[in-house]
């Protein structure tokens, strides 16, 4: 095995998709909002007990629908993390809202909830936490804060499917959520994500925004005898394939997630030599959090050291990457954000992280990713 490459990523396919996908195909119902889409919902909505399950075509999908849910308006501050991806503040941006970056904790690399009081202003709307690598942020103390100063909380559970905070579901515990279904997550369909919305306050009105501004769902209920335009929205609903492929990945999401997380298990006991003699440090997981083994993450000391371990990897095939570029310092994030405090454990992440191959099927090849690692 040791002469083939090791992608950092293979899409895992279950064997069911292509048969959904005929029945899609065979059931003449293309459009979004068909049985399949239905089942996915219905799924979504069991699993994490939220209002209400919409499928998007992506999880940036879901954040755009989620800021125009919270009627973010030019000037309103959003405090997020600036270690996440782009459409975290793209999404808020897009609606004139100005993203407001705090540091994120040393341990799970998520929003550091005892930095995020000193961002609110009068202008702050809401709060949005990143699950990063499908671990839980402290959403206990955050859902408290934004009680207290009247805040909207998003979660941003892109990489949480199959994730638990204190036994609740990641995405299910603010007012709103969001998943990816990207090639790259645990469950996939390719582009995709879905939107939770836990507030029944939103529930009506996130139809709308997802059926183009109109309240067409409502009309395909038979709730109203015409469909007109209502509010501002977009098309966020993928079509009835996209939906086929996903549900043949939702049926295994609990094996898809055991098999992952017997991988993630290993690399974390065997890494741990090189822990102990100081050359890096594996994830922590909080007691409260039952993650999903979305990634395997080791974090050196600094940019050379990394940089100097992915050149070691790839010498031998082995394809690891690092991950985001803080928003706080790239040209949008300096032009239309601000960080409040210092970013101290953001750059540590954002030089030092490396993430390991992680896909069903890399445990042929786990063994040769670890001892060229150890050799390190
Ligand atoms: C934290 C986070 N938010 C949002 C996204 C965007 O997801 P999508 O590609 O489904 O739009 C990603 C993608 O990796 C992500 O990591």
């Amino acid at each position: 095995m040791s002469n083939e490459k090791i992608p950092f990523n293979r899409p895992y396919m279950t064997g069911k998709e292509l048969s959904y996908i005929a029945e899609a195909h065979f059931n003449g119902m293309l459009a979004g909002d068909g049985p399949f889409t239905k089942r996915c919902h219905e799924w979504l909505e069991v699993k994490t007990a939220t209002k209400k399950a919409l499928l998007t075509h992506s999880c940036t999908a879901a954040l755009e629908m989620a800021a125009i849910l919270a009627n973010i308006q030019p000037g309103d501050e959003v405090i997020m993390p600036s270690y996440t991806f782009v459409s975290t503040a793209n999404a808020f941006v897009l609606c004139g809202g100005v993203p407001v970056f705090v540091d994120i904790r040393s341990d799970t690399l998520n929003i550091d909830e005892a930095k995020i009081e000193a961002a609110i202003t009068p202008r702050t709307k809401a709060i949005v936490t990143v699950h990063y690598a499908g671990v839980a942020c402290e959403m206990d103390s955050i859902m408290d804060i934004a009680k207290r100063h009247n805040l909207l909380v998003i979660e941003d559970a892109a990489q949480g499917i199959m994730s638990t905070y204190k036994g609740r579901p990641l995405g299910s515990i603010g007012h709103l959520g969001t998943y990816s279904f990207h090639e790259t997550k645990n469950i996939i369909s390719g582009e995709g994500g879905a939107l939770l919305v836990n507030d029944e306050r939103f529930v009506e009105r996130a139809e709308i925004v997802r059926e183009k501004g109109t309240n067409r769902s409502l009309f395909f209920r038979g709730q109203v005898d015409k469909y007109t335009w209502m509010d501002i929205g977009s098309s966020y609903l993928p079509g009835e394939v996209i939906a086929a492929f996903l549900w043949a990945q939702m049926e295994e999401a609990p094996s898809i997630t055991q098999k992952r997380m017997d991988i993630w298990q290993r690399y974390h006991a065997a890494l741990a030599p090189l822990e102990d003699a100081g050359k890096l440090r594996r994830p922590i997981i909080p007691e409260d959090c039952q993650h999903n083994a979305h990634m395997f993450y080791v974090v050196f000391a600094d940019l050379a050291t990394r940089s100097k371990a992915i050149a070691h990897l790839r010498a031998a095939d082995i394809s690891a990457v690092f991950h985001y570029v803080p928003l706080h310092d790239s040209p949008v994030g300096k032009a239309r954000g601000r960080a409040v405090g210092e970013m101290t454990q953001t750059r540590l992440a954002a030089d030092g992280l490396l993430r390991l191959p992680l896909w069903l099927g890399v445990e042929a090849y786990q063994q040769t990713v670890v001892d060229r690692l150890l050799a390190f």
